[in-house]
């Protein structure tokens, strides 16, 4: 069993190696993609994604302690990372750290992920002296959606850009060992990339980043609801468990399954 990746690996890979990132809330999904990314991502998105909420402002701590669990246990190789939810960390340095300290401690997890920029860094160096790994979240950020007033893509004007920068360079030098980059024109995204010591990982924000998340439900075409423009679909599984689904149904109705194969004897073999 080769050993798991941790923050320094990912770190070290800065104008090196691109670093491939995917989403995952459950065991069985964690299983399946652990060997292949260096970073698995429990994201608040599950929020939207496995719970049906329309943004990730409902998400709690216990939520994402209980599915980082899930994932920390079901993988071996990859990095696990996991989300600080909606109004656990923006309080102050101190419940931040509090939280965070919970995340690490009950999952088994190597860092956690917070958005925001300049307002942040504080609370960021904070948590990074004190022995807890931060991966930050600038440009469009999910859990600000009140105050962006929507998903839209961010950095198409200057202040736009040079606020984000400015996030970005913020966060960078408080200590964070990545930063998700999500939802930026390609200009702004190189910029970030050029400026700060720390590998980007973008999201909707081009190829020059030096990683690549997605969350994996749109990856496999498992989440109908909607596809956003950044989103390449690897696979079409929604489909796929329809027709198993029907399949099963079908057989249940007509009495072939289960078949004589699944039943247990009567009596045991003596
Ligand atoms: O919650 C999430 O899945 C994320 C990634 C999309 C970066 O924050
Ligand atoms: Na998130």
């Amino acid at each position: 069993q080769s050993k798991r990746l941790a923050v320094p690996d990912i770190a070290a890979r800065k104008g090196r190696e691109p670093v491939a990132v995917l989403t995952a809330y459950t065991v069985s999904m964690a299983r399946l993609l652990d060997p292949h990314v260096e970073v698995l991502l429990v994201g608040d998105s599950l929020g939207m994604v496995l719970y049906g909420f329309d943004s990730t402002l409902p998400v709690t701590l216990d939520m994402m302690i209980a599915h980082g669990g899930a994932v920390v246990r079901g993988s071996s190789r990859a990095c696990v990372v996991v989300d600080m939810p909606w109004a656990s960390y923006q309080e102050s340095r101190e419940q931040a750290f509090r939280n965070a300290a919970r995340i690490l401690a009950e999952t088994g997890c190597a860092a956690v992920k917070l958005e925001g920029g300049e307002e942040m860094a504080e609370t960021v160096d904070f948590l990074v002296r004190r022995g807890i790994p931060v991966m930050g979240h600038v440009g469009l950020t999910p859990q600000a959606v009140n105050a962006l007033g929507g998903y839209r893509a961010r950095g198409r004007s200057d202040a736009e850009q040079a606020k984000i920068l400015s996030d970005a360079r913020a966060v960078a030098e408080a200590g964070a060992f990545a930063l998700v980059v999500e939802g930026v024109v390609e200009p702004l995204a190189r910029a970030v990339t050029e400026a700060v010591p720390c590998v980007t990982i973008g999201i909707g924000a081009s190829a020059a980043c030096d990683g690549q998340v997605l969350v994996s439900d749109d990856l496999l075409g498992l989440y109908g609801a909607f596809t956003p423009k950044f989103v390449r679909r690897y696979a079409e599984l929604g489909p796929v468990i329809g027709e198993a689904a029907a399949a099963y149904a079908a057989d249940v109705r007509a009495r072939r399954f289960p078949g004589a194969e699944h039943v247990f004897a009567a009596r045991k073999a003596s």
